[in-house]
């Protein structure tokens, strides 16, 4: 924009990750619903806070109840909902936190949009790949029962695409492996890069 001009900041990220002894970074898990981003995100925290690491979570649901209450579930809505959060997990980054975003993310383009605003460097990709008859099969929140019946448009895996992640930071099938294991996976990657 061309009236609107970037200001610089004396205190850099690097100055903020320093002063809490951990670099920051966003770990944004991919899936369907039902898939167990959410599960794994959360004992994930846990984990990492018992350590004594800042981190904040984001999630789907509880943006979508405020900062993303104006959005749907169409194509366009799902990019915005996703750009917006991006953004905001690009301004945790940058305030020093270890940012986890559960979010189904469906689209490689907009994986590739975020990747790109938040900075290749930050950026971790886990997918949680779990099958959609299972999730199905799972139905937790009764979703897919309401997609199949129509009462619910434009559902992801029954009514909307999702493009399965091609290059994923890291992959986790749910099926094969506990929300245990799965963190624990992601812990040995993070420590390798923390
Ligand atoms: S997206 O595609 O990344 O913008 O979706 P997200 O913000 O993660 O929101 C997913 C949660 O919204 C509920 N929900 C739906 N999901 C998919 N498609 C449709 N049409 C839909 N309507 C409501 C659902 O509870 C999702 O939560 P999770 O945790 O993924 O199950």
């Amino acid at each position: 924009m061309e009236q609107v001009k970037k200001q610089k900041y004396t205190i850099t990220k690097q100055d903020r990750g320093a002063l809490k002894g951990h670099m920051p970074c966003l770990i944004w898990f991919t899936g369907l619903s039902g898939s167990g981003k959410s599960t794994i995100a959360d004992l994930l925290e846990r984990t990492l806070h018992k350590q004594g690491i800042h981190t904040y979570s984001l999630d789907g649901d509880n943006l979508r109840r405020g900062l993303n209450q104006d959005l749907k579930f169409t194509k366009a809505d799902r990019f915005e909902n996703l750009r917006r959060t991006a953004e905001v997990g690009k301004l945790f980054i940058d305030a020093g936190l270890v940012v986890i975003a559960a979010f189904i993310t469906p689209y490689t383009k907009i994986r590739a949009d975020i990747k790109t605003i938040v900075g290749e460097e930050n950026y971790i990709e886990v997918f949680v790949n779990t099958p959609l008859e299972v999730c199905e099969q799972r139905d937790v929140k009764g979703l897919y029962k309401k997609a199949r019946s129509g009462a619910i448009k434009n559902f992801t895996g029954i009514s909307a695409p999702f493009e399965t992640p091609v290059d994923p930071t890291i992959e986790i099938r749910t099926t094969e492996e506990t929300p245990e294991a799965a963190v624990a996976k992601i812990l040995t990657y993070l420590e390798s890069r923390l």
